[in-house]
């Protein structure tokens, strides 16, 4: 079943338009890739799924329903969460405080248990009593999926995971994201750490200039060093 559908759409920042006649769709418990150099537009299509892009023109259905006129509570409510690139966590809270404020949150959707968290995450289930802002990055990281995991998604969005992350954690996280996706949980993940989104999706859509340019299967584009090359820039984005 398709989950979700974005059709044509367009995005604006003030004046500037960013997003051109965008389509893509996600069919229930896929993993698909959203790739495409620095300012293609990736983060902007993710923000007009949950409504905080200033201005959306378009089609966006979420179960076959149009979600183009909701508010991004009431988009947030029909169990779409976004992990943004910068990590959102409450530095002064424990790692299981954040997982509790973040469960507490949660509305439309019965959350997960906390356990569940720690058991998908064992790193921060050794970390419990310890202050967001005494975390790594890596484990910061882990903290911010694991808030939006803890509200028991259909709908996960991850925006550049591995950004600023050491190769090690890149493991764990792929891992941990694995474990996730063996959950019934639908995944959209942009990345410009490209073996990585490979490895854990499907399917791969393209975005160049606001613009789709290609789209397909993980394993026809492994064969298309063109389009890695043309779009994707590999080897010069991995993080360091
Ligand atoms: N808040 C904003 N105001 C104005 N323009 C913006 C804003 N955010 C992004 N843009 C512009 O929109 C375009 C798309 O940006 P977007 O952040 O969606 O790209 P991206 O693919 O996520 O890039 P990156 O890989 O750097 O995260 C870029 O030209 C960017 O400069
Ligand atoms: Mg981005």
């Amino acid at each position: 079943m398709t989950l979700l559908d974005l059709s044509d759409v367009n995005a604006y920042y003030g004046n500037s338009h960013v997003l051109f006649d965008i389509s893509l769709s996600v069919e229930e418990n896929e993993v698909v890739a959203l790739l495409g150099r620095n300012g293609a537009g990736k983060t902007t299509t993710l923000r007009a799924i949950t409504g905080t892009v200033p201005r959306r023109e378009g089609t966006i259905t979420f179960r076959g329903e149009s979600i183009i006129d909701e508010s991004v509570d009431s988009i947030s409510n029909k169990g779409i969460k976004l992990v943004p690139e910068e990590r959102r966590i409450f530095p002064t809270l424990t790692v299981q405080e954040n997982l509790s404020v973040a469960r507490g949150a949660c509305r439309g959707t019965e959350p997960r248990p906390i356990e569940e968290m720690f058991e998908i995450f064992p790193v921060l289930d050794d970390l419990r009593e310890n202050r967001g802002r005494n975390l790594s990055g890596g484990e910061q990281q882990m903290l911010s999926v694991a808030r939006a995991l803890v509200q028991n998604p259909d709908l996960l969005l991850l925006d550049e995971p591995t950004e600023g992350l050491a190769p090690v954690i890149v493991e764990d996280l792929a891992d941990v994201l694995e474990d996730i996706v063996s959950r019934d949980v639908t995944v959209v993940i942009t990345e410009q750490n490209v073996d990585f989104a490979l490895d854990l999706s499907e399917r791969a859509y393209i975005i160049e200039s606001g613009e789709n340019a290609w789209d397909g299967s993980i394993a026809d584009l492994r064969q298309r060093e063109d389009l890695l090359d043309e779009y994707l820039s590999v080897g010069e984005a991995n993080a360091d």
